[in-house]
């Protein structure tokens, strides 16, 4: 977006709580090396691409009619993905699903949170989370974290009870400094916000499958406000597919029904997840080559220096830098593009294949010496974590 194209957004009649504001947009770059959106690097093997095409040909012949408005197969697996995987069972009457999990967050906000409402999430953390709820007229409030990134429960706790915000995000792993939320933690913050007022707490899980901690999903048990969200881009490899989905109470599956527009999910959009999830076993097996590419990120970035933030996401969290621009630059004009996420002294990488990641190491070890302030004790003052310019 240029900045014309801003400056004549303003002239427009917009609403008030949407002027001023930067639209998300990680930057979309032709450079040798990708790895700033958390994407999966494997392409899909190609007896799923086949397979996509089979189920889209059917779906094809069809397209006269509107989709299942109810996508009732699709979440009957997704229910079954979840139940064999994130140790717990759950039904599709339990599941729903969407265009990525950008719009169930967008279904959960319409739903439960608004004009006169609040939603609160612990930064730095998914930008989407606080542009979602400005984009449904839902007032934002910044939750800290520590020292370390993890959530400050003192803290927490403390803010929901003052500000019994209506919608409580929790993101684990973390994005984007790939910290796991502990499951005590989720429960004390869940009993916080039910003890504050009528709310409800989204754990938002879409790095769960690369995580070193089971998945929080039995925590929905016995917690009828408890929502945890999913999605197809990551551990599926299928960012280009946009599916996302929810697991929780009935009642919550119910309850987004009166926002989801009608025959949001097309027929070649579940005819493809449909597809994808038959291909579940082989995908995870990209999952775990890219677990142990992570756990080399962390133990090279480590040993050339750096402080590295401890992950259980496809990403790794690494600085300090005195200008974290400056060697985001430096490790581009190597070919390679990481993410800035405006978390102070720190940049984060997607991992990659082993080949690009190795080119990612070699660049950052180039940069060390000349950006990184990790080693030096007498390096700039730690800055505090403040709230992320983007993140995804
Ligand atoms: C924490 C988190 N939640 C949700 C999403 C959105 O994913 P989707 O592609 O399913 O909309 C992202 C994407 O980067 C993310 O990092």
């Amino acid at each position: 977006m240029t900045a014309n194209a801003s400056a004549a957004r303003e002239g427009l009649p917009i609403r008030d709580e949407l002027r001023g504001q930067t639209p998300y947009g990680a930057p979309q770059l032709d450079v040798p090396v990708l790895l700033n959106t958390n994407e999966n690097p494997y392409p899909l093997p190609e007896a799923l691409v086949a397979r996509i095409a089979e189920r889209v040909a059917v779906a094809a012949r069809e397209l006269n009619r509107y989709p299942d408005r109810d996508a009732v197969e699709l979440r009957t697996e997704l229910a079954a993905y979840l139940s064999r995987t994130a140790g717990h069972t759950v039904g599709v009457r339990q599941v729903w699903a969407a265009n990525g999990s950008n719009e169930i967050i967008q279904q959960l906000l319409q739903t439960f949170g608004g004009p006169g409402r609040t939603a609160i999430g612990f930064e730095p953390s998914y930008s989407m989370h606080a542009l979602i709820s400005r984009g449904t007229g839902t007032g934002w409030l910044s939750g800290a974290r520590g020292e370390d990134f993890t959530i400050d429960l003192a803290a927490a706790t403390r803010q929901i009870a003052e500000r019994a915000p209506h919608v409580v995000f929790i993101c684990s792993p973390n994005n984007p400094t790939g910290t796991a939320v502990a499951a005590e933690t989720v429960v004390a913050l869940y009993d916080a916000a039910m003890a504050a007022g009528p709310s409800m707490v989204v754990v938002d899980e879409a790095y769960g499958e690369f995580s070193h901690r089971p998945s929080l999903l039995p925590l929905i048990q016995g917690r009828p406000r408890l929502v945890l969200t999913r999605t197809m881009s990551k551990a599926f490899g299928a960012a280009g597919l946009r599916l996302g989905y929810l697991a929780a109470d009935p009642a919550v599956v119910d309850a987004v029904q009166l926002v989801r527009l009608p025959y949001h999910l097309s027929s070649v959009t579940q005819a493809t997840a449909l597809a994808a999830l038959e291909h579940t076993d082989t995908l995870l097996g990209y999952v775990r080559q890219l677990k142990d590419e992570r756990d080399r990120l962390v133990a090279e970035l480590t040993a050339i220096g750096y402080e590295v933030t401890p992950s259980d996401a496809n990403f790794v969290q690494f600085g300090r830098f005195a200008d974290s621009h400056a060697a985001w630059q430096a490790i581009l004009d190597r070919g390679v593009l990481i993410r800035d996420n405006g978390v102070p002294g720190r940049l984060r990488v997607s991992a990659g294949t082993p080949a690009e990641n190795d080119a990612f190491l070699d660049a950052a070890r180039t940069v060390f010496k000349e950006h990184s302030t990790a080693s030096d004790p007498t390096g700039p003052a730690r800055t505090e974590p403040t709230r992320t310019e983007e993140s995804a």
